[in-house]
């Protein structure tokens, strides 16, 4: 294995192509991306987290009836004109800067075949460089975002790097799974991965909550990896090959972790999210004690 030298990590991909089944009813007319967290679409959330890194064009892996995410990182002129003749300049400014924060390349993915696939879809954008990987059901809330924590040690290291936590034994089934040889307690050099393991075969508790930071390479493994669990092209399968080509590296990053794409997930985001907002913070306690004292 030779040690290359890459460019700076210029793009990330956000895959957002999926039908949201999980989210059923509410995602029957709108991207399941778009459901927001109080008053902040999920999508919006992510992009904030790779524009935080360091990061302004983002690959955004699409598909049909998927326009308002597109649209929600544009100026929309009508609005803002409507706002700023109303002296509603503060929220003007907000609608403004969401058209201002970032560079959405759209890619569709025409066929739903998986996340390796939907990864794969980049390719011709994203060329001969390394690049960031970010899930939209994954909200972490870290005070270094979690995308650029894996840059740094890409940067240091040179090679490609997954973001991991750790979670009970009965919960390795829910996730992509690491195994190999420990380099620090927070750092792993990979030597397997497996799709949603039993727990009795699992390689270790270290789950990727859905943070890459991969070289190029990452293509061509996933072009030759043939469909694996649920028939689906699997990027963790693709990483698996990468592992026996260069190195690849886990990291249990810093931050907190919300599954957004599961409804108790959800709420759970949604509580953290408004008590740290002063304007509903109070209002929301009341409301626990209401819905907790209707529970007596
Ligand atoms: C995907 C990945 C899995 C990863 C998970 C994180 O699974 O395939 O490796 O751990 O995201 O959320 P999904 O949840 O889309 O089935």
């Amino acid at each position: 294995m030779t040690t290359q030298t890459y460019p700076k990590i210029r793009k990330a991909v956000i895959p957002a192509a999926g039908l949201g089944t999980r989210f059923l009813p509410a995602t029957k007319a709108i991207p399941k991306e778009m459901i927001p967290i109080v008053d902040v679409p999920m999508i919006q959330h992510i992009v904030e987290e790779i524009v935080r890194s360091g990061i302004t064009d983002i690959v955004l892996i699409t598909a049909r009836h998927k326009h308002s995410i597109e649209d929600h990182f544009d100026f929309n002129y009508e609005l803002e004109d409507t706002l700023e003749k109303k002296e509603k300049d503060a929220l003007a400014t907000i609608s403004k800067s969401l058209g201002k924060m970032c560079n959405l390349i759209a890619v569709r993915q025409k066929m739903p075949m998986g996340l390796g696939h939907a990864v794969l879809c980049a390719a011709p954008v994203i060329g001969n460089e390394p690049f960031a990987v970010v899930l939209g059901d994954d909200l972490i809330d870290s005070t270094v975002p979690c995308t650029r924590q894996l840059i740094d040690i890409f940067e240091k290291e040179k090679t490609s790097v997954v973001g991991v936590m750790e979670v009970p034994q009965a919960d390795v089934c829910k996730y992509g799974i690491v195994g190999g040889k420990m380099l620090n307690p927070r750092l792993m050099e990979v030597e397997r991965l497996v799709e949603k393991p039993s727990p009795a075969v699992a390689p270790s508790r270290w789950a990727i909550p859905g943070r890459y930071v991969l070289t190029p390479a990452i293509f061509d493994c996933l072009r030759e990896v043939k469909p694996g669990a649920g028939g689906e092209i699997q990027l963790t399968d693709g990483l698996q090959l990468l592992a026996q080509r260069e190195r690849l590296l886990a990291y249990q990053y810093d931050g907190v972790r919300y599954d957004t794409g599961d409804r108790l997930g959800f709420i759970d985001a949604t509580l953290a999210f408004s008590l740290r907002r002063p304007e509903l913070r109070e209002g929301v306690i009341e409301l626990m004690k209401k819905h907790m004292g209707a529970l007596k």
